[in-house]
């Protein structure tokens, strides 16, 4: 049973798959020939925290491919009062034909895969958000055409998006520099893998990891389930902000991707959002189009 709940568990061969898929998907979308591949399939979708693209993204893709999809609440689920993940797993996978799940730990996503039953698909946790880098790849590709020889630079927080970017970048071929302060680095397995596997660099000098970059990528200092620590957060990651120096210093035609919530000021100025907006909006776009690919992938056999 193939799911995805990080993108460390596929090729460089499987995610370029994906990623034709996803092209292809989405050329058939703005030129309205029907793809319903998963005619009669359900997809469950369980957030234990808040989201616009992912929810959105995955109903209307899951509707664009002749399915249904279900919002499942955790303050409606019986697992919100306590109902073990693999007892709502081994029930849930009577029902669906597959389930996306977003949520704190890794662990859970992990036991939902193991006892449903069916395809799961990781819609973000405190440790990855691989849906998020598979859009983020796709849009990069429309963007430079291929991914060798590029310089990919995330500046910020070593948070989920970090994990997965290195992964992605890594796996892709691109040389990739992670810039944040002390205490706030990737995953150390992680970044382990990167060194072995690719030209990797994690430094808190944001110049180093900017400098020379094709693309440069950043996200909020505090993430979901980290507001308390939003204030101490902000007086850490001063500095570390893609703003006008950043890009200066990367190459002329750098482009800058953000997943989006953003901060305007915070992680980026709004100058360098707006001037981006093209990108960043094209990378949300493709969040619908890379997702339905893993939909197709993960549940048409199902
Ligand atoms: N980038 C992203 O996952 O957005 P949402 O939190 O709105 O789903
Ligand atoms: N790092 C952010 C990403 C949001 C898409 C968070 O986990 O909140």
């Amino acid at each position: 049973m193939k799911h995805f709940l990080k993108l460390a568990d596929y090729s460089e061969k499987e995610l370029l798959e994906l990623l034709n898929l996803a092209d292809q998907l989405k050329f058939e979308q703005k030129h309205h020939i029907p793809h319903p591949h998963l005619a009669g399939k359900t997809l469950g979708m369980i957030f234990q925290k808040s989201s616009t693209r992912t929810r959105v993204s995955f109903e209307v893709g899951m509707y664009q491919l002749g399915g249904a999809a279900l919002f499942l609440s955790p303050r409606d689920l019986q697992i919100g009062r306590g109902e073990p993940v693999q007892d709502t797993a081994r029930v849930l996978g009577r029902y669906l034909d597959g389930i996306m799940i977003r949520t704190f730990d890794q662990s859970e996503v992990e036991a939902l895969a193991e006892y449903s039953g069916i395809p799961v698909i990781n819609g973000l946790t405190d440790y990855a958000h691989p849906c998020q880098v598979l859009a983020d790849l796709m849009t990069i590709r429309e963007h430079k055409g291929a991914f060798k020889g590029l310089k990919l630079a995330f500046i910020g927080d070593g948070n989920n998006m970090a994990n997965s970017l290195i992964v992605g970048g890594i796996t892709m071929g691109m040389q990739v520099a992670v810039a944040c302060p002390g205490g706030y680095q990737p995953d150390a397995a992680v970044m382990a893998w990167a060194r072995e596997h690719g030209d990797f660099l994690c430094t808190e000098s944001v110049a180093e990891a900017a400098g020379n970059a094709d693309v440069l990528y950043t996200d909020v200092w505090a993430s979901m389930g980290q507001e308390d620590e939003a204030e101490k957060r902000r007086a850490a990651f001063a500095g570390y902000q893609i703003n006008a120096d950043v890009m200066a210093a990367a190459k002329p035609d750098a482009m800058v991707l953000h997943c989006l919530p953003a901060h305007r000021e915070e992680e980026i100025t709004a100058a360098v959002f707006e001037a981006h907006a093209a990108e960043i909006f094209d990378e949300a776009e493709n969040r619908l189009h890379a997702q339905k690919a893993i939909l197709v992938k993960l549940l048409k056999q199902a």
